[in-house]
């Protein structure tokens, strides 16, 4: 169903079909890709996500949150993330999607961490935590598929301590002369063929290229955090501007 309050961004969904929302779409979409994500994520970037992830966790952790909410934990790399770089914190993960969520609790159960890290199926846009439950939440390329930014990162921002933090790591454009033109040929048109074959879901590579060409990126992106209430908000490209570390404090 297409809303009239939408912005562009949250117009560009996965499927060609007005019978479903963004939100229903994406769920659907992720539920189809699930079995394939990690093996594409790592082919598809070159292994580099995990570094992203890396050093995503590291900058958080320079603040010492010890209670972590992971949005849009997919098959649960950022938690396991925060746990091998800080293995006293307390983690819950959540996505809407119940194919990943199955998969991040194998991951979780093999590695013998399920006192340490919870999963469960939700809503980042309707959060069942208490006000001010957590010191950190961290959303790693989830943001952009959200179907309405706006009110997922007001939920976040209740969820989250004074004084918290949220760490948001997002795709983002790079801007650099030829390094742009190069990337963008392969982020347009080689990944979404590669994926097209490996996800068994043709369409959900192409959504890829283009929500990250609609979605608003470094000092758009900090303005609407902004406008959500969140305060000092810095953010670092990595790998000439692929994709970029947002931080923000409440
Ligand atoms: C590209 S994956 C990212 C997974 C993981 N964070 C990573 O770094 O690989 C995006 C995830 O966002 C989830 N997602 C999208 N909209 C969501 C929402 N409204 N609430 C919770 N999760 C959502 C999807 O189901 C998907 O698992």
């Amino acid at each position: 169903m297409s809303n009239p309050n939408q912005t562009n961004y949250e117009k560009v969904t996965p499927y060609d079909t007005s019978q479903m929302d963004k939100k229903s779409q994406v769920t659907s979409m992720f539920d189809k890709i699930a079995p394939y994500y990690d093996f594409l994520n790592g082919l598809l970037s070159l292994g580099i996500d995990t570094l992203w992830r890396r050093k995503a966790i590291k900058t958080l952790l320079e603040h010492q949150p010890k209670h972590f909410l992971d949005i849009a934990t997919g098959t649960g790399d950022v938690a396991l993330e925060i746990h091998k770089q800080s293995p006293e914190a307390t983690i819950q993960g959540l996505d809407i999607s119940s194919k990943m969520i199955e998969l991040a609790n194998k991951k979780v159960t093999k590695h013998g961490l399920s006192d340490q890290i919870k999963m469960e199926v939700g809503d980042s846009e309707a959060l069942r935590y208490e006000d001010m439950a957590f010191d950190a939440v961290t959303v790693s390329f989830g943001v952009r598929n959200f179907g309405n930014l706006k009110q997922g990162l007001s939920e976040i921002h209740r969820v989250l301590r004074s004084d918290g933090h949220l760490m948001v790591l997002e795709f983002s454009k790079p801007t650099i002369f030829p390094f742009k033109q190069l990337f963008n040929f392969y982020f347009k048109n080689i990944l979404p063929f590669i994926g097209k074959f490996t996800s068994k879901d043709p369409k959900a590579y192409k959504y890829l290229y283009e929500s990250v060409q609609a979605f608003p990126d470094y000092d758009q992106f900090a303005i609407i955090l902004k406008e959500i209430g969140f305060n000092k908000v810095t953010w670092t490209p990595l790998s000439l501007g692929i994709c970029t570390i947002y931080l923000a404090s409440k």
